[in-house]
């Protein structure tokens, strides 16, 4: 048993994935050999409730200069991110000169709002090249790991932080103690930390094991949020659920007595109980549904390549790192994976070495079938894709359990 990350309490191992990659480091084919690989297994904690992973990569295999991510891929998260700016704009960042920090603000799609609006703002980063783009369009980025000592810096330069504000990072930094305390010593009086993250009840909830990747270091839920934040001297003050990247929740945390908590909080609270999301029952439950899961898939895939079916990949997302490693799918029953990123294309699939194409070869021609690994932009893709529907194809998806539409 491994000690938690947050309260030291026993952390109890529910799914291990045995060896995987790096989930979003891309190999060229002459890399092979050169991957980074380490043990991908979860748990959760009896004391306060916090699902983590067992080991951590380190922070530089996860997020090089080359970092590939580019957040600004989907119009659905261009739009997300343009609404939650208008929210913050209308009800955070008000006053005489609010200074507004975001902690990986990746290509800059949140921040091009916040500079729209005259905010004064600072982007954290250690991702260059996607910083790179953020500042090209305007935006001031620092590009480093935000932590304690670049928290205090940053106090140092700029002054206090009305809002710091992260979309899918705060889960990724295993070193969180740090990270609270560098919000501590960069936020302003009265001013709000917020941070949306995958929802762990919707990953339960819905079978989706293939959110669980290296960079996925936490599974956040309102309870544990709510006993982390304690720990570290903050509140959780507000909690609303998004249903973008298959369910999401943003947090909204305050100083400890600075604000009054919402009823969203102890609404939600009830919600995770009734759902018993803290009993290890539940996570047994969800190990036996990950093994179905795969099984399945890969056996379909086998079944359709024997009936002589071709079948590629839709999406070379982190997620799919995990499914195709775990499942042990390779080029031998998936020959490609389509993606739109230019930074991921001619590259391979990390561990599974699948070639990826540009988004162009998925209708030159169409394949019979096609895996959806970026099933949370399912409505985008299949929209912009819909010839291939047309022409008689059919996607494949595994969560909440392996169906073809
Ligand atoms: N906020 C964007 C990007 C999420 S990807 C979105 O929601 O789409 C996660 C980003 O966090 C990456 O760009 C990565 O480089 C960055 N990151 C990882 N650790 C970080 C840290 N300690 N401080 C700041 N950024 C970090
Ligand atoms: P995403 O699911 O957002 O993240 P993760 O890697 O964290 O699992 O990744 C979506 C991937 O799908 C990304 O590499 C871009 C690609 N994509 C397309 O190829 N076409 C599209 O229309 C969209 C929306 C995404
Ligand atoms: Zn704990």
């Amino acid at each position: 048993m491994s000690k938690c990350r947050i309260c030291g309490g026993p952390v109890r191992e529910f799914f291990d994935f045995g060896r995987q990659p790096v989930s979003d480091v891309f190999p060229a084919p002459s890399d092979i050999g050169t991957e980074h690989f380490y043990r991908l297994a979860v748990g959760f904690c009896s004391t306060c409730t916090m699902v983590q992973q067992s080991e951590e990569v380190s922070r530089d295999h996860m997020f090089p200069a080359d970092y590939p991510y580019r957040s600004s891929g989907s119009a659905l998260m261009r739009q997300h991110f343009e609404q939650v700016a208008r929210h913050m704009l209308a009800t955070e960042l008000t006053g005489p000169d609010p200074f507004y920090v975001e902690i990986g603000c990746n290509d800059g799609i949140m921040l091009s709002s916040v500079r729209a609006a005259g905010i004064r703002h600072l982007g954290v980063d250690p991702a260059e090249d996607a910083a790179k783009v953020a500042s090209a369009a305007g935006s001031r980025v620092h590009v480093g790991f935000f932590e304690e000592s670049t928290a205090r810096e940053i106090r140092k330069s700029e002054g206090p932080a009305r809002l710091i504000f992260s979309a899918n990072t705060i889960s990724h930094i295993a070193y969180i103690d740090s990270v609270f305390a560098g919000v501590g010593a960069l936020l302003a009086p009265g001013g709000v930390f917020v941070f949306e993250d995958r929802y762990l009840g919707d990953i339960v909830n819905h079978t989706y094991f293939d959110q669980i990747y290296d960079e996925h270091f936490y599974l956040f839920s309102v309870r544990s949020v709510q006993a982390m934040a304690e720990v570290f001297g903050f509140e959780l003050v507000d909690v609303e659920h998004v249903p973008v990247h298959g369910g999401t929740m943003r947090y909204t945390t305050a100083r400890a007595g600075e604000r009054t908590p919402t009823e969203a909080v102890a609404q939600w609270l009830a919600k995770e109980h009734e759902s018993r999301l803290s009993e290890p029952a539940t996570y047994d439950s969800f190990a036996t549904r990950v093994t179905t899961n795969c099984k399945e898939l890969k056996s379909m895939l086998a079944a359709l390549q024997a009936e002589g079916k071709r079948v590629v990949g839709y999406g070379a997302t982190c997620k799919s790192a995990t499914v195709t490693n775990y499942c042990r799918i390779g080029p031998g029953l998936i020959p490609f994976v389509c993606d739109s990123t230019q930074e991921k294309q001619h590259r391979l699939t990390p561990g599974s070495h699948i070639p990826i194409r540009p988004s162009e070869a998925f209708s030159d021609p169409y394949p019979d079938y096609a895996v959806l690994f970026a099933w949370n932009h399912a409505e985008e893709i299949m929209a912009k894709e819909k010839e291939f529907k047309a022409s008689g194809g059919r996607w494949i998806l595994y969560v909440p359990d392996v169906h073809v539409v």
